[in-house]
């Protein structure tokens, strides 16, 4: 599959929703909680565009413009904290990978941002193996680190993942 970024705005709650907010499965990973309606989509926009900084957009198929997930970077300061979700529907398809790849030549051009990192949760391979085709190198475990609200209430370990940018 052939994607591009499109950005991400406000008004998109339903989109979203219809395209990758109404699959619990794609949550079990994610800080985030499930959805369960438009309105709960409404309130994890307003979340992850509340910071003017942060990069955020949909990941798109290029052809059809569908909607197949969401890539992000909370920029605080000079760290960027990225993050993504593809619906399930299109896992291991490259979709993530290229999603990434493309984010990162929108960080390489942004020279506030020295810091590029992830983390991911230790049985979540998929996520580790994108991240690692992308160029991030593991630099620690990093226990207790997060609870997944769609697993219930225990936090998860996980692995802290660096990127070094070129400029
Ligand atoms: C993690 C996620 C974004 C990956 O998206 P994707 O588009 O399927 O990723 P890609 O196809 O680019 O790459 C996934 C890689 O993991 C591999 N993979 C998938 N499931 C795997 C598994 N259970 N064990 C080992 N490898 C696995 C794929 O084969 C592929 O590797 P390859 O290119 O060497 O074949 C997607 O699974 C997802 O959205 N999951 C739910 C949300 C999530 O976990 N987000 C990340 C939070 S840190």
């Amino acid at each position: 599959m052939d994607i591009k970024l499109m950005p991400i705005s406000k008004a998109d709650a339903k989109l979203l929703y219809e395209a990758w907010g109404y699959n619990r499965d794609n949550f079990r990973y994610l800080s985030a909680k499930s959805q369960e309606s438009i309105e709960d989509a409404v309130e994890y926009i307003n979340g992850i565009v509340s910071n003017p900084d942060s990069l955020c957009f949909h990941i798109c198929d290029r052809k059809s413009g569908k909607i197949l997930g969401i890539i992000k970077a909370n920029v605080e300061g000079h760290r960027a904290l990225v993050g993504y979700v593809v619906d399930q529907a299109y896992w291991s398809n490259g979709v993530a990978t290229q999603a990434l790849k493309t984010l990162l030549a929108v960080i390489e051009g942004t020279p506030k941002i020295q810091r590029v990192w992830a983390t991911c949760a230790i049985d979540n391979p998929a996520s580790f193996k994108v991240l690692e085709k992308c160029g991030f190198v593991r630099e620690a475990l990093l226990k207790k680190w997060i609870i997944y609200p769609s697993q219930g209430a225990e936090p998860h370990d996980n692995y802290s993942y660096y990127y070094q940018k070129n400029a």
